[in-house]
């Protein structure tokens, strides 16, 4: 039996990279949901199958998202190797979207006055702020497929370049619909930073930074890339 290894396609989605960024983001969320809310806070580890597990796939969820759309933009370690980063920024997209999938069945396996007293009325219907949020995620999630399906091989073939841009820069959409899913659902624990245990701020609060970095440097980007045109146009205007 030959003891050769082919070496990996370049293409590949899972690879030593991909792991690293993996470990990394996921690794992070759960830590922080395990010491905030377990280690700092008081709740059991009974709950952390579910209840935890929701907190670090949702933190973990908007960390890949928005480091898809960071990559190549602030985040510049593999700018080196397109190759790689094309596939990193796949990697990180696809598992974003897998993540929000799991928090959005876990949360609907929870929803209950009993985890989430906050979001329901006392006749045990849901309140405003709970039937919002749940509508912005659930639309929030189903717009996260449209960059999901334009990564498959042969979408950008298929629509054409521009059609396919516009399917990936929805992400951007689905960013914003998360930021507006965290202030309705966390708003008020983040005016109360006396009741934050460890003074460790909630995950919400956390991945509303995270889902804001992207939409900033894109408005940044953009900006810059207006100025640019605008100098090329008035210096062609003055030859
Ligand atoms: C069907 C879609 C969705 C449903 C039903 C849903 C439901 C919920 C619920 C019930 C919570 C409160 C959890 C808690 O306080 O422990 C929550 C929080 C959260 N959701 Fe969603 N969500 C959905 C989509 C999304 C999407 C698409 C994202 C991001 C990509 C997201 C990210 C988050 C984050 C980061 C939190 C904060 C967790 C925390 O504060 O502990 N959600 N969601």
């Amino acid at each position: 039996m030959s003891t050769q290894t082919r070496p990996l396609p370049a293409d590949r989605l899972w690879q030593p990279t991909t792991a690293k960024w993996f470990f990394t983001i996921f690794g992070a969320s759960l830590f922080y949901a395990i010491l905030r809310y377990h280690i700092a806070g008081d709740v059991s580890w009974a709950h952390f199958p579910l209840f935890i597990l929701n907190k670090a796939t949702s933190l973990a969820a908007v960390g890949f998202v928005a480091s898809s759309y960071l990559i190549g933009k602030m985040i510049h370690w593999h700018d080196a190797d397109r190759q790689l980063r094309l596939v990193v920024i796949k990697f990180c997209g696809l598992v974003g979207f897998f993540m929000a999938g799991i928090h959005a069945f876990f949360s609907l396996a929870l929803l209950s006055p009993a985890y989430y007293g906050k979001y329901f009325d006392l006749d045990g219907k849901l309140n405003f702020q709970g039937e919002l949020a749940l509508t912005v995620g659930v639309v929030a999630l189903f717009l996260l497929m449209s960059p999901a399906i334009a990564t498959l091989p042969m979408m950008a073939k298929a629509v054409g370049g521009a059609r396919w841009k516009r399917g990936m820069s929805i992400g951007y959409l689905t960013l914003s619909l998360v930021v507006v899913h965290l202030i309705v659902l966390g708003y008020k624990g983040w005016l109360a930073p006396l009741g934050w245990q460890a003074w460790l701020p909630p995950i919400s609060l956390v991945a509303v930074v995270l889902a804001i970095i992207p939409l900033f440097v894109r408005k940044k980007l953009e900006h810059e890339k207006r100025l640019k045109e605008e100098e090329l146009e008035k210096n062609s205007e003055s030859e």
